[in-house]
């Protein structure tokens, strides 16, 4: 079983990432805030509870992020392992991560940090546009749709999220980095942490972050000493 983590502010590029790697790798993508956007959609008990919160910048309380993450993770497609992205966002959800993977006789195998600065996350954020039908990832300056308002692969409209307004993207930095710090604290501390430096092109941090992957699961069989990633 693999389970990779994928570690990053908001804007840090998980959702571009996690993707290509899900493909790469043959394991399902699993993203918190996909699942909570898809619920507010459905106008579910979830979503609307979960609306207050995001709306604001801040996490969604544990109780509810923590059900919905572990009954996504029972599903058959992630039997055999996961990319999480966007879980976990906290100590507490770290804990009960490893806790719930040990009762499968599994772990997290690697946490994946794409590491970018807060100037450049909030100029990321406000240019980014995404498809209303599959959340498809644009962005104004570094990866412009080839029709304009439209998404290249579905033809879907693109939209700006309700949390990428200036005002939250702002809120969300100041809420959520402090805890992000010591969630990846947490992986360091069992050596698990590989650090990628988020700034360059996607397709390099792409690199970055299979290469790193490997090298991790190389680590595991003990073929190659522990270290490389950058
Ligand atoms: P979530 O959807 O997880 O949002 P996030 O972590 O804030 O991350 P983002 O989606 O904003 O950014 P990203 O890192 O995916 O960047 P992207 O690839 O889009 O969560 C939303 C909300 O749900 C949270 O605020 C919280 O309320 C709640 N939530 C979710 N999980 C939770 C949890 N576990 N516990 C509690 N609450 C939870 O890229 C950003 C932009 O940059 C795009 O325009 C992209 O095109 C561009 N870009 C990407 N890579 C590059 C690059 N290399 N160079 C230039 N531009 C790039």
């Amino acid at each position: 079983m693999t389970f990779l983590v994928l570690l990053g502010a908001p804007g840090a590029g998980k959702g571009t990432q996690a993707p290509i790697l899900a493909a790469r790798l043959g394991l399902p993508h699993v993203a918190t805030g996909d699942l909570f956007r898809a619920a507010v959609h459905e106008g579910s008990a979830v979503g609307l509870e979960a609306r207050r919160y995001m709306e604001r910048g801040q996490l969604v309380p544990d109780s509810i992020t923590v059900k919905m993450l572990l009954d996504r993770l029972a599903q058959p497609d992630a039997a055999l392992g996961a990319i999480l992205d966007g879980f976990p966002r906290n100590l507490a959800q770290a804990d009960i991560l490893e806790g719930a993977l040990a009762d499968r006789s599994s772990r997290v195998n690697v946490a994946l940090e794409i590491e970018v600065p807060e100037a450049e996350l909030v100029r990321r954020l406000s240019g980014r546009w995404i498809c209303k039908a599959n959340g498809h990832v644009y962005n104004e300056t570094s990866h412009p749709p080839r029709v304009p308002g439209r998404c290249d692969l579905d033809d879907s409209p693109l939209i700006q999220r309700e949390d990428d307004r200036s005002e939250t993207v702002a809120a969300r930095l100041t809420a959520q980095l402090t805890a992000l710090r010591e969630v990846v604290g947490y992986y360091q501390e069992r050596g698990l942490l590989r650090t990628i430096d988020g700034r360059r092109p996607v397709a390099e941090v792409t690199a970055a972050l299979a290469a790193a992957a490997l090298a991790a699961a190389a680590d595991e069989t003990g073929s190659s000493p522990r270290g490389a990633g950058n």
